[in-house]
């Protein structure tokens, strides 16, 4: 029986990843939350959360924590799974970079996996965007990205259109820094410089996430959009990872490792 923790479990990604557990006779979802069961009121403090988790871990052993929280809830979890050696799967997004270099380093004796997006498809619509950008002139094509999502994300752009950013600036041997912009085009704003990779960002309603990388080319353009209609591939890929980490060797992982992703460009 694989054991997880599930941190940010009163959230609403944290509650479908567990509800997917459900019923699974090989997996069993083990709920960390700062919502005691019988109030609706939040303790708010990580104090709280993480004699919860260990808690959790104490009575039932911990083979791993899927976590889908708040940055710094997760760089205190990733603390406790690093001095526990318990593997992490991390789908929180929002890190700053420093942040991230911070994870880096604390989870580096521990296998674990971080990953903006868990769903297979948005996985593969990134290894996509990696094969266009490598194959289109980049003198002449412009690439700009399109998010949206639901009007209580907190975070933008989102990181997962941050990620489809990178792996273009990457491939173009631009800098993030120089190239990206978000996308608040207003007024005479003239032509569109040629090194610039733009992230236009919607919030509305109960939206769950679309991603759309465009490269526009004289003549033809070409699109590459990710939909979900539900957070249930976000689950679905989240197991997987969790079923994959835990028989890693120490060491921080993406998505694309599991996948066998990575080194492959076409
Ligand atoms: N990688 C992916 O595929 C993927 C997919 C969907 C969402 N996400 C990311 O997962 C994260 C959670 O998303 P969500 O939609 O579930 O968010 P949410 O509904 O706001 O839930 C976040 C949960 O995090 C916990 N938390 C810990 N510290 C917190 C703090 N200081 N402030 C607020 N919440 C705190 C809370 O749970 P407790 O009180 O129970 O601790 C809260 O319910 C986000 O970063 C989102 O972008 C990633």
């Amino acid at each position: 029986m694989l054991q997880v923790a599930v941190t940010g479990a009163s959230g609403r990604m944290g509650g479908v990843f567990k509800e997917h557990l459900e019923g699974m006779e090989d997996v069993q979802g083990l709920a960390v939350s700062s919502l005691p069961p019988s109030t609706t009121v939040a303790k708010t403090g990580m104090v709280e959360r993480l004699s919860g988790l260990d808690r959790v871990c104490r009575n039932q052993t911990c083979d791993v924590i899927v976590d889908f929280s708040f940055p710094e809830a997760t760089l205190a979890y990733a603390v406790w799974a690093a001095a526990k050696k318990v593997p992490m799967v991390i789908g929180t997004t929002g890190f700053t970079l420093v942040q991230l270099d911070q994870l880096a380093d604390t989870l580096h004796a521990v296998p674990a996996l971080l990953s903006p997006n868990m769903s297979l498809m948005m996985n593969l619509a990134w290894r996509m965007t990696a094969n266009a950008t490598a194959v289109l002139p980049n003198d002449t094509v412009d690439v700009e990205i399109v998010e949206k999502h639901h009007r209580d994300k907190r975070n933008a752009p989102s990181s997962t259109a941050l990620k489809m950013a990178q792996i273009v600036a990457e491939k173009r041997g631009w800098s993030m820094a120089e190239a990206l912009r978000h996308n608040a085009r207003w007024g005479m704003i003239g032509s569109r410089p040629q090194k610039e990779i733009a992230i236009a960002s919607v919030r509305g309603g109960t939206l769950i996430s679309e991603h759309s990388i465009v490269f526009a080319g004289p003549g033809e353009s070409l699109e590459i959009t990710h939909r979900s209609q539900s957070l249930e591939p976000f689950a679905r890929g989240s197991l997987q990872a969790a079923r994959w980490i835990v028989k890693q060797s120490p060491g921080v992982y993406d998505m694309l490792d599991m996948l066998g992703l990575s080194e492959v460009l076409y």
